[in-house]
């Protein structure tokens, strides 16, 4: 792709590039399409040094899709849809660990997600992404013909036992929308069914959808018979060589295609703050 308004540096062979020249705060129509392509092609992109009000980050975040208000977490007062991700120098938990696509248990999960730097730790607190096309891509011919068709079950229900288990108390930073109970409840009960192969909308390449952090079981399958699969399709999905490492600084703003992106935080500066402001944008149901 020759780009005219950017420059779009590759981070890694088949994942993530760093865009110059952008300033999402007054893009043009021109710089806007080219910065949704880059998007487009390497899934996971970063713009450092950007200075946005949670605002002109919504306004970006709109041009994607309906925003989308987490429905855990509790927001600031004015701004539901701002996520904070907070972690304090003296708090063990790291809110999103683990490999995952975001909110795989709503019917329409985001089309993308947005994360705004505001504090980071000296050193530490990078992002992992890994491309689920090539994922898909990489498998055998057998197996892709067995996953063709095969539909998922996901669920938040995980979440009652983490609520339970007193995991959201009064020493971790991120609160619970405990005034919402009954909406929370809601949304954990949900059962939903996506295909474990989806087709990207935008870009019609089939990608690996089978992140295990909400799939409970394949339809028509038990557990105990789909998670030997989910393990095997979770290594598989993450090989080094799909993935991509996005190092923050104060100001830099990523976003990720959650159709087609798997991505972990990296837990390896405790002792250190870190906050960034996220947003998310609702997608299709997935096809
Ligand atoms: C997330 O899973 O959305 C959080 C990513 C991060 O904090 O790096």
């Amino acid at each position: 792709m020759n780009y005219q308004t950017i420059e779009v540096k590759p981070l890694a062979g088949n994942i993530g590039a760093e865009i110059l020249g952008a300033d999402i705060a007054n893009l043009t129509q021109e710089s806007f399409a080219e910065i949704h392509q880059a998007f487009l092609d390497h899934m996971a992109i970063i713009i450092r040094d950007q200075d946005l009000s949670v605002k002109e980050q919504a306004s970006f975040v709109e041009r994607f899709g309906p925003l989308i208000h987490d429905p855990f977490i509790k927001a600031p007062d004015g701004n539901p849809e701002l996520l904070i991700i907070k972690k304090e120098e003296n708090e063990r938990y790291t809110y999103g660990d683990g490999w995952h696509s975001d909110s795989t248990f709503m019917e329409k999960p985001p089309v993308a997600s947005f994360l705004y730097a505001k504090e980071i730790p000296p050193v530490g607190g990078d992002t992992l992404f890994s491309n689920q096309y090539l994922a898909y891509e990489t498998l055998s011919p057998g197996l892709k013909k067995m996953l063709d068709g095969l539909i998922a079950v996901h669920s938040a229900i995980g979440m009652r036992d983490i609520i339970a288990a007193g995991k959201y108390t009064e020493d971790r930073s991120m609160k619970l929308r405990t005034d919402e109970w009954d909406k929370m409840e809601k949304v954990i009960d949900a059962m939903v069914e996506h295909p474990v192969v989806r087709t990207h909308p935008e870009t019609g390449r089939k990608a690996l959808y089978a992140t295990r952090s909400y799939l409970k079981h394949f339809k028509g399958w038990t557990p105990e018979e789909s998670m030997p699969l989910v393990n095997f399709l979770f290594e598989h999905s993450i090989r080094p060589e799909f993935t991509c490492r996005i190092r923050w600084e104060p100001g830099s703003f990523a976003m990720w295609d959650n159709r087609c992106a798997l991505h972990k935080p990296v837990t390896d500066y405790h002792g250190h703050r870190r906050i960034m402001h996220r947003m998310m944008a609702e997608g299709d149901r997935p096809i």
